[in-house]
């Protein structure tokens, strides 16, 4: 396995790689979630490269920029373990050198939801992944379902800017009590992990009600929020939506395929989740 930092040495190293190439972009800690990823992109493709980047633009100032969990060593080591052929791990000055002034802004799309909740992230992971995949060029990228929102902005980005990638979804990876994996679950105590698990209860119950026939968006949410409003350990619900799958504007009556998402603080960390209908 090649691990390269510079995006010169990358796109010369991929140039020599047999395609197809399959990219999975991560901000490292990885889990089972990302070893998923790495998987499916192993099936479906001669080479595989995965980038290691905590991306500082899609981190708020008050969020978990210098705390977000790393460990270089181990990533490697599992990256190594399930084949991967190469890594780019550059430094933050590589991917933003000095006078680096483009960013890549996903508009309406980027602004609900978690953008509203995070001002601008979406136009941070827009704009790393623009770049990742022009230093990359892949033929397909992997990204999980877990973050959702992130992955119908990728996709409209690729639609928009017409880049040529097949982004690939893959269905989020569950603890056995159904809480989805995530580098931040590391940040909750043992109290809090033992209520996360409501989160996924929540969407569910917005699931089987629309199983039971309910087209009404409403009476989704309204049963997710009261279930996550029991929990005491859940702080703070950022939202709950019942929203269009591709566009992400939120549903009155449900029509065609839809994400019911929510975001959810338990102590200094907030989770997101969401379940596809249809
Ligand atoms: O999902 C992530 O880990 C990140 O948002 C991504 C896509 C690697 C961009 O930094």
């Amino acid at each position: 396995m090649i691990v390269l930092t510079s995006n010169n040495d990358t796109t010369s190293s991929v140039r020599s790689c047999p395609r197809p190439l399959g990219l999975v972009p991560t901000m490292g800690a990885l889990h089972e979630g990302h070893l998923a990823l790495v998987r499916r992109a192993r099936k479906e493709n001669t080479s595989v490269a995965a980038s290691i980047f905590v991306n500082p633009t899609q981190f708020g100032p008050e969020e978990d920029l210098a705390t977000y969990p790393r460990d270089m060593d181990r990533d490697l080591a599992l990256l190594e373990s399930e084949g991967v052929d190469l890594v780019y791990a550059p430094t933050p000055e590589e991917v933003y050198p000095p006078g680096f002034d483009t960013r890549v802004d996903p508009g309406g799309m980027g602004q609900r939801l978690e953008g509203a909740a995070r001002p601008g992230h979406f136009r941070g992971v827009a704009t790393v992944v623009t770049k990742l995949l022009s230093v990359i060029k892949p033929e397909r990228a992997y990204f999980g379902q877990k973050d959702g929102q992130q992955l119908a902005v990728i996709r409209q980005l690729e639609r928009d800017l017409n880049l040529g990638v097949e982004i690939v979804a893959v269905p989020t990876v569950r603890d056995s009590d159904g809480l989805a994996l995530s580098s931040r679950n590391a940040y909750l105590t043992p109290e809090q992990r033992r209520a996360a698990p409501v989160i996924y209860r929540a969407l569910t119950q917005a699931r089987q009600l629309w199983d039971e026939g309910e087209r009404d968006a409403a009476v989704l949410r309204a049963a997710a929020h009261a279930l996550l409003k029991a929990e005491p350990l859940l702080e703070e619900i950022d939202y709950v939506s019942v929203a269009d799958a591709d566009t992400l504007e939120e549903m009155g009556r449900i029509e065609g395929p839809a994400m019911v998402s929510t975001a959810a603080r338990l102590g200094s960390t907030r989770l997101i989740d969401n379940v596809l209908l249809g």
